[in-house]
């Protein structure tokens, strides 16, 4: 029986209530990234696998030491060796697979698997998890889907992501069963190309505050 591992990371995570998603076609961007994220005062990433830069850019902002950087769209076993040789901490998939989970457990990693259905959570629960990625959260039923499923599952925080921008995470963040809300909205990929630190440190303050607004005091 395996247990929920590193919980540290995901502890970490909710104290940000935010996921920046980055996709970044060329790794020479990570730098100047991950300085905007960190002067925007959301130092967390989670570096998506859709491009053959992941791997260099999660080294190049994992080796600051000030970044909580881990993986996304992680779909294989071989991909979680790599996530986790270039540094990452914790590893997003979009759906659960049992195989990378099971990985990330052997390196003792923190795995985010997505679930979105009430068989999906099950199976999340059944691998020893207690944290899921809920996505794609918009077209899931939204916060309402997810105010639902808390109700039979109550130890089970959700990250929902996918669709959700300044104006609807609010509905989110009202959920004590959300732990923090994934999003590229807050690092817009044209910004990044164009090497625009000011203008993503704009963004990204913003979204902190809006998060900071829209989290209800704990109880
Ligand atoms: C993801 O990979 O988590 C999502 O594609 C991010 O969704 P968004 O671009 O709608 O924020």
């Amino acid at each position: 029986m395996t247990t929920t591992p590193t919980p540290s990371v995901l502890t970490e995570l909710a104290a940000r209530l935010l996921v920046p998603v980055v996709v970044l076609q060329d790794a020479r961007d990570a730098a100047l990234l991950a300085d905007a994220l960190v002067a925007g005062g959301l130092p967390v990433a989670e570096v998506t696998f859709r491009t053959p830069a992941a791997p260099e850019a999660i080294r190049i902002m994992a080796e600051r030491g000030d970044v909580l950087v881990g993986a996304g769209t992680v779909l294989t076993v071989a991909q979680v060796d790599q996530a986790v040789a270039a540094g990452a901490r914790y590893v997003v998939s979009p759906g659960t697979s049992r195989a990378v989970v099971e990985r990330c457990l052997e390196h003792g990693v923190a795995a985010l698997p997505g679930a979105v259905t009430a068989t999906e959570v099950q199976a999340a629960l059944e691998l020893g998890l207690d944290t899921v990625k809920f996505f794609p959260a918009g077209t899931s039923g939204g916060a309402a889907a997810i105010k639902a499923l808390a109700a039979p599952f109550g130890g089970v925080a959700f990250v929902p992501t996918g669709g959700i921008g300044p104006s609807t995470l609010g509905e989110y963040l009202a959920l004590r069963a959300v732990v923090a809300v994934g999003g590229s909205w807050m690092v817009p990929a044209e910004r990044v190309a164009a090497g625009d630190r000011s203008g993503l440190v704009d963004i990204i303050s913003a979204a902190v505050a809006t998060a900071r607004a829209a989290r209800p005091p704990a109880a």
